[in-house]
């Protein structure tokens, strides 16, 4: 059977609202300040006896009455709420015209360096994986939420937030899917030995997760950052293997897709694992980069473009999965 374009638009509204499940902040009104689809809002929220901030964006067509999907987006180590907001772009309504997206911001540590749980300078008596769990609940309870669509993207150490929010009992029950860029997978943290991963414990499975890495990454490198520097991290494909044999999945089961062929652009090879719930976006020129068909704030020279935008394809990933 061959769809038209407008049957397959009805089928991606259907799959995105299927399933819906109102969360209690719906018919509430808005807190002040923040107006479906102008610029986001800096919103702070005490979790963990200290005050956080995030940055808020409704879709233009928010209402008290539709509970729509939530994006959490993580920055960077050294980075900042409003630099993801640009990066990811998940407030432009090119890319997301239905999620509310937030960008939660990391504290800085002693040296004044803001980053997440996950990364050797952390400090231990923050716990990010806590304050995710907590800011989950507080926008669910404040917005018209989805609460069966709520999902997780982070670049670097954002990214290993976003793993070990797929490896914590509590929030991988509030998340739907996670998809880390370049993600920093540190060995020794969270009480793990200094050659391992910390404990993976997911209270469900399988758990939708989709990874993106360059080759050319000198800063979380592919095969893994060795000894010497400010922490040692997983050969990419170590870490992507424990979850598709978490998941059930065989190894060698993948589907191999290449990505960017026939579009000029150098390859990028999608490894995809139960039709689609575990992938891999290989990308073989990009750095320590968000994937983008245009230069962006982490690519300022344009040298790592790809075919395809990240916002884009994490968006139609998202959308396969609910809770
Ligand atoms: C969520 O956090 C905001 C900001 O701190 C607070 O005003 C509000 O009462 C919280 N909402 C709920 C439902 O906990
Ligand atoms: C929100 O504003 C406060 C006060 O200016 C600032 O310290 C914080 O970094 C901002 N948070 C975000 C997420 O932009
Ligand atoms: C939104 O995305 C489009 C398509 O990539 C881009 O042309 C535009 O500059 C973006 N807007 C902002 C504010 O980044
Ligand atoms: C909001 O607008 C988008 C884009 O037109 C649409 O796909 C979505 O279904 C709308 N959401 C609601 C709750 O009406
Ligand atoms: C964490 O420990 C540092 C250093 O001892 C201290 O300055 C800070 O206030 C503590 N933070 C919290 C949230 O307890
Ligand atoms: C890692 O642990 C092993 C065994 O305890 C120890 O020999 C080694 O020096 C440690 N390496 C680092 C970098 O701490
Ligand atoms: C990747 O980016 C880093 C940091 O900007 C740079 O030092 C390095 O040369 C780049 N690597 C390649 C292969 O272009
Ligand atoms: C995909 O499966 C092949 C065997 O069919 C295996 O050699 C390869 O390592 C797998 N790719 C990844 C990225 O795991
Ligand atoms: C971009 O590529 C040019 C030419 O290969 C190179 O000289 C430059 O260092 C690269 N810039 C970055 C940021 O990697």
């Amino acid at each position: 059977m061959i769809l038209s374009a407008l049957q397959l638009a009805s089928l991606a509204v259907c799959a995105w609202t299927a399933t819906a499940t109102a969360s209690t902040g719906c018919g509430k009104d808005l807190p002040d300040g923040v107006v479906p689809g102008a610029d986001s809002t800096n919103v702070t929220i005490y979790s963990g006896g200290i005050e956080r901030s995030y940055l808020i964006h409704l879709p233009a067509n928010y209402t008290a009455h539709d509970p729509v999907p939530l994006i959490l987006s993580f920055h960077g180590r050294t980075k900042s709420a409003s630099e993801q907001e640009d990066l990811s772009q998940f407030s432009n309504a090119s890319y997301n015209t239905r999620a509310i997206a937030v960008y939660p911001q990391g504290v800085a540590n002693s040296k004044g360096v803001r980053q997440w749980t996950g990364d050797p300078d952390a400090p231990a008596n923050i716990s990010d994986i806590a304050f995710t769990s907590d800011l989950i609940t507080n926008l669910t309870s404040s917005y018209c939420i989805d609460a069966s669509r709520v999902y997780a993207t982070g670049k670097s150490n954002g990214g290993g937030l976003v793993g070990l929010l797929a490896c914590d009992p509590t929030t991988s029950a509030q998340i739907a899917a996670f998809a880390p860029v370049s993600g920093a997978f540190y060995y020794g943290v969270l009480g793990a030995a200094n050659d391992s991963l910390p404990a993976c414990d997911p209270s469900r499975s399988p758990i939708p997760i989709v990874e993106f890495h360059g080759e050319l990454d000198t800063t979380i490198p592919y095969d893994g950052r060795g000894p010497g520097g400010r922490g040692e991290t997983a050969p990419v494909l170590d870490w992507l293997h424990d979850w598709v044999e978490r998941n059930g999945f065989e190894i060698d089961s993948n589907v191999t897709t290449s990505v960017c062929q026939g579009t000029g652009y150098p390859e990028v090879e999608r490894y995809s694992w139960g039709d689609g719930v575990v992938q891999h976006y290989w990308e073989s020129n990009l750095n320590h980069t968000w994937p983008a068909t245009y230069a962006n704030d982490d690519d300022k020279s344009g040298n790592y473009t790809t075919c395809y935008d990240g916002a884009a394809v994490i968006m139609e990933f998202f959308e396969n999965y609910s809770l």
